[in-house]
């Protein structure tokens, strides 16, 4: 039997309607905060990608020659062709941009909970400002998501710091530039491997025991108050992360966004703020990461505008929602189940139901011959709350028949003793 390829999802209507509603979601909180939508194409030239500090997203590349011989690859990420978009309009487009999508993303990972080989990931971003205050705008964009499906501050948490940190702290070391990134890279991989792993990569990248330890007690802070005591009075890193966490104040979320040292990100353009969203108890991976690329445009060939942003998958969140029971039960949205009783009658029912469709009306047409048995099961499978029903003795006398659904339910329900839908006929003729 032919099978879908390893680590993609087919989405069946019930999945597909889950899907539509997180969309829904996404683009509802996006464009409360005044973001519109963009789209490219889930192709791009590879050398969009190849960056050389070692990232994974640069491993995992679904990438192939086509049949020109041109290097291809299918997009690990929106970030890079969003920038591309940004930089062919360089001076034209009006700043500041505020602009989101929902792209599907390629990457060759090892599958997990979590993670696949495809996934939705909305993004967000700002381009233009380098005021840290858009920083706090997105966290209210990711706030307003989360609350507008259900989940509150004590099950998620934004955990939020800066590249800056490290870097004043490893700079005053002279570990600057692409060894920076390559270091930040190793970092973030902290989590995933044993202590021993992540000393033997930052040795052989050249760090001696006094940068290991100086980077483990860096990453070990957790409150704004403890970076007084390893940056300088004068820290710019200092001053932007309390900037931040005023902003936020602001906005009135504070409840949803901590400081934590050991959010470095393992990717290799960001430069100033750096923030995952993961859920309190930690039983899941990241929901959401993002933070501040304002020298991407420059490794692409263009000119440097400050960006910030930020990606937000679907499939964590899913998981995470069902796991609270915060999924919604979704009916397919028909109305009324259009029906003749008789074949001859079919294109009577295919009158009924334009007449319906021009009113606005969302119509399913039983195409087949069926009884109405049947049709009192389908209405019921899709959700409908009427069935229209052309029978021979009605039509006769140039009548069709309406059964309300809700009614019929209601008197059931209200009966003292059980009977079957069926029975019932509150028929309004039509
Ligand atoms: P990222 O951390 O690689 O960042 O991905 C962002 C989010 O996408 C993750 O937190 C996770 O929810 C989801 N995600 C990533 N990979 C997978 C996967 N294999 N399966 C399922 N979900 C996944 C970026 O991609 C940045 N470009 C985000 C960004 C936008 N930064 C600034 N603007």
């Amino acid at each position: 039997m032919a099978k879908g390829v390893k680590g993609t999802r087919d989405f069946y209507p019930e999945e597909m309607r889950l899907r539509n509603w997180l969309f829904d979601n996404f683009t509802y909180a996006s464009l409360l905060h005044g973001f519109e939508e963009y789209d490219a194409p889930v192709l791009e030239n590879e050398d969009l990608y190849t960056r050389k500090q070692g990232e994974d997203i640069v491993k995992q590349l679904y990438n192939f020659k086509d049949k020109g011989d041109r290097k291809v690859s299918l997009r690990p990420e929106m970030t890079p062709s969003l920038a591309r978009m940004v930089m062919s309009r360089a001076g034209v487009l009006p700043m500041p941009i505020k602009w989101f999508s929902i792209p599907q993303c390629w990457r060759y990972e090892r599958m997990q909970k979590g993670r696949g080989r495809e996934h939705f990931q909305w993004n967000v971003d700002i381009w233009g400002t380098s005021e840290i205050s858009a920083d706090a705008e997105l966290f209210s964009v990711i706030t307003t998501f989360l609350e507008g499906v259900g989940l509150t501050e004590e099950d998620v948490v934004i955990r939020v710091s800066s590249r800056k940190v490290l870097e004043e702290v490893l700079g005053s070391l002279g570990i600057e530039g692409d060894a920076f990134a390559q270091t930040c890279i190793i970092v973030d991989k902290m989590d995933k491997l044993s202590p021993e792993a992540i000393n033997e990569q930052l040795t052989e990248l050249g760090h001696n025991s006094e940068v290991i330890s100086k980077i483990q007690s860096t990453l070990g802070l957790k409150h704004i108050n403890s970076l007084k005591k390893v940056l300088k009075p004068d820290s710019e890193a200092l001053k932007e992360l309390t900037t931040l966490f005023e902003a936020i104040e602001s906005y009135g979320i504070s409840d949803w966004v901590e400081f934590d040292g050991s959010i470095v990100r393992g990717l290799a353009y960001y430069t100033g703020s750096v923030f995952e969203v993961n859920d309190r108890k930690g039983k899941f991976r990241a929901i959401c990461g993002g933070g501040r690329y304002d020298k991407l445009l420059s490794t692409l060939g263009g000119k440097d505008l400050p960006a910030t942003g930020f990606g937000f998958g679907d499939m964590v969140i899913m998981e995470l929602l069902k796991d609270k029971n915060l999924l919604p039960q979704l009916l397919s949205g028909v109305e009324d189940v259009v029906i003749a009783l008789d074949p001859e009658l079919k294109n009577v029912a295919v009158k009924a139901a334009s007449v319906l469709r021009d009113s606005d009306r969302l119509v399913d047409l039983v195409l087949e011959n069926k009884k109405m048995k049947w049709a009192f099961k389908h209405a019921e499978r899709v959700g409908a709350n009427r069935i229209i029903i052309v029978a021979p003795e009605e039509w006769k006398r140039q009548k069709i028949k309406v059964k309300d659904l809700q009614i019929l339910n209601q008197i059931k329900k209200n009966l003292p003793f059980p009977v079957s839908i069926h029975d019932y006929e509150n028929t309004k003729e039509e």
